[in-house]
């Protein structure tokens, strides 16, 4: 596979160790010519937005991820900000979530007028405790949202239960662990929505991307929408249809990923498996040569088969 990844470096030789002469860069992904190729093709349509790429990415994404739905976003905060409004929260609600994440994970609820209830991590995972969280449960909880944290899935199992106790919608936030899988099934059809990432540090990019992924097909619906200004329908099916009238249903965003970026997200779906098992040696490779401890996260039985490269990307 043809790459564009970035030129060799000096090393040069510190106490008998070779040591690069500039830092390890912020990221840096993996771009195939294929791919760029299919892009170019994109440029050259006549759909650049809103066009036949989007259901292509969103159903190979599905479907990888075992989800009935999948539903794309222009990033994975865009993501969130769906999954908040779908799952009902509002002000005068509240969602209980992590405070070890990234800022988008709170301020998902904060966008949508619902309160952020912060829960404890376990210090053996740092994935939100179920038992902390069980504790902060009230009559305005609306979601539980915890975070696969660098990859490790949270213990969904138990969010699920209390979910089912109380009348709450779980949104996953694996924007860390897309191809991670929890007791034997990949991350994306677990719990009510699942939210990943595209950006470029992610496991799979479109420049600027996200996706919630769902087996509820009314929530499905809702995520569309919000997507689209809260439009009923979109621009595509209207043309295929002949039918221009349309209706504004809710108060939406323009949160839709382009058919450009689609086409990239296709490509690197195509390649995801290779670039996991890549990401897991550099991860060994790391383990195995540094002097110094990486930090690292003991991980439950279920965390086996998981994409645990961002264990480099953190520490
Ligand atoms: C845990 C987590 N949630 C959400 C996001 C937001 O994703 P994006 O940068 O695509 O908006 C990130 C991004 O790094 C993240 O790490």
């Amino acid at each position: 596979m043809a790459t564009c990844e970035t030129t060799s470096h000096e090393l040069a030789i510190h106490g008998g160790v070779p040591v690069r002469d500039t830092l390890l860069p912020y990221g840096r992904q993996s771009i195939s010519e294929e791919s760029i190729q299919t892009v170019v093709g994109v440029l050259r349509s006549d759909w650049l937005t809103t066009g036949p790429k989007i259901p292509e990415f969103e159903q190979a994404f599905a479907k990888y991820v075992a989800a009935d739905y999948a539903v794309s976003f222009s990033s994975g905060t865009a993501a969130l900000h769906g999954a908040a409004f779908a799952a009902g929260l509002e002000s005068g609600k509240e969602a209980i979530t992590t405070p070890l994440t990234f800022a988008a994970t709170a301020n998902c609820i904060l966008y949508t007028g619902a309160t952020p209830v912060f829960a404890d991590v376990s210090p053996r995972t740092l994935n939100l405790d179920p038992g902390e969280v069980a504790g902060r449960i009230s009559s305005r909880t609306r979601a539980l949202i915890p975070v696969d944290y660098a990859g490790h899935p949270a213990e969904l199992e138990a969010f699920l239960e209390l979910a089912d106790k109380h009348g709450l919608i779980v949104i996953e936030d694996a924007c860390h662990a897309l191809g991670a899988a929890y007791k034997n099934r990949r991350i994306g059809s677990i719990s009510h929505m699942t939210v990943f990432s595209f950006h470029p540090v992610k496991h799979l990019t479109t420049g600027e991307g996200g996706m919630v992924t769902t087996n509820d097909a009314g929530l499905a619906e809702t995520l569309r929408r919000f997507r689209n200004h809260g439009i009923s329908s979109d621009a595509r099916s209207r043309q295929a249809s002949g039918q221009w009238f349309y209706e504004m249903v809710l108060l939406g965003f323009n949160y839709r990923l382009t058919d450009i970026a689609c086409a990239l997200g296709l490509q690197q779906l195509n390649n995801l498996d290779g670039n996991l098992s890549r990401r897991r040696a550099i991860t060994a490779s790391y383990k195995a040569g540094l002097a110094i401890a990486l930090m690292t996260f003991p991980a439950p039985n279920w965390h086996t088969n998981n994409s645990s490269a961002f264990q480099c990307f953190m520490a």
